[in-house]
């Protein structure tokens, strides 16, 4: 059964802009969040997203209209009753995501796939709270959706090659590269990607350099779009730090444990863009 309709639970960074390009792919989508203000934000987002395209001439207005026209905002999961697939980018909290994917496995179709874009959490954990693990996938979106490539693929333990090839197929649809990987900490992407960003502020925290230094060597020399602090920033320093626990617990090596700094500024609220400040000011 070819994919039509899904909600995505988190409208967020990360949840607007999969449900942007869910609704560019020709999809119907249910955003969802806990508050009709976390969804209006939303939609804010993504109609200002598109308008750009409009000024940039890659899409017209009546383009735009019938994408935007594709969501239906919500803030119950009641309204899953008719979706084929769940893209879960709630917050990273595993008695939170446990609680969605029970409740999801009693709303949604039998047929539905039930997909998380947890940045590290266990795809084999999450699936073991519903009576069908084969339909649960970890489906990881890089920040900025609309404009990353990649959607990393994650297959749980009991995922079925049809919920695979079929999240791969909807991938594709998206406009992005699907790259399959096995369910372990970080898998591949934050397993490589946070302990260099988690380097990179021991570089601070040394007084080796200051973070602008770290990012020019960083750009300038390994051809980074942006440094390894200006991408926490983006990320957001609460999931950085989050993730190195992860991996720090999951894998057991003290080579991960998490930089004090991180913690600190954490600590601080200062959390990178969200905030205004993490190792850089926003206006
Ligand atoms: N939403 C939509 N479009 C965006 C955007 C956003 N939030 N941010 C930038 N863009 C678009 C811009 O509109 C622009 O498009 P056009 O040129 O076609 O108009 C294009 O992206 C380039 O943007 P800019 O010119 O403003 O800036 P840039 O060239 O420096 O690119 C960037 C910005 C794409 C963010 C680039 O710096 C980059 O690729 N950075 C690295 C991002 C990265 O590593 N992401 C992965 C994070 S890890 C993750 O997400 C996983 C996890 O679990 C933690």
């Amino acid at each position: 059964m070819e994919i039509k309709k899904i909600m995505v639970i988190g409208a967020g960074q990360m949840g607007s802009g999969i449900a942007q390009v869910s609704a560019m792919a020709g999809l119907d989508v249910v955003l969802n969040d806990i508050k009709d203000e976390f969804v209006s934000r939303g939609l804010g987002v993504i109609e200002k997203n598109l308008s750009r395209d409009v000024s940039k001439g890659r899409l017209d207005e009546a383009g735009k209209e019938a994408i935007l026209k594709r969501f239906k905002p919500s803030t119950s999961l009641q309204d899953a009753t008719d979706v084929d697939i769940v893209v879960e980018a709630a917050i990273e909290n595993m008695e939170i995501k446990a609680k969605i994917f029970r409740e999801l496995d009693e709303i949604a179709p039998e047929h539905a796939i039930l997909a998380s874009n947890t940045s590290s959490l266990p795809i084999t954990e999450i699936a073991a709270v519903t009576k069908r693990p084969e339909k649960v996938i970890g489906m990881h979106f890089m920040n900025p959706v609309p404009v990353m490539k990649l959607v990393e693929i994650i297959r749980g333990l009991a995922t079925s090659d049809d919920t695979f090839n079929k999240v791969k197929e909807l991938s594709e649809r998206m406009n992005k590269v699907p790259v399959e990987v096995n369910d372990a900490p970080g898998f591949v992407s934050n397993r490589v990607l946070i302990p260099m960003i988690n380097e990179a502020v021991y570089c601070v925290y040394e007084g080796i350099a200051t973070p602008e230094a770290v990012d020019q060597v960083m750009k300038l020399g390994m051809n980074h779009p942006m440094g390894p602090l200006a991408l926490a920033d983006l990320i957001g320093l609460d999931t950085c730090l989050y993730i190195m626990e992860v991996l720090h617990d999951g894998l057991g090596d003290s080579k991960y444990r998490p930089c004090p700094l991180l913690r600190k500024y954490v600590a601080a609220g200062w959390l990178g863009r969200k905030s205004g400040r993490g190792f850089y000011v926003y206006e």
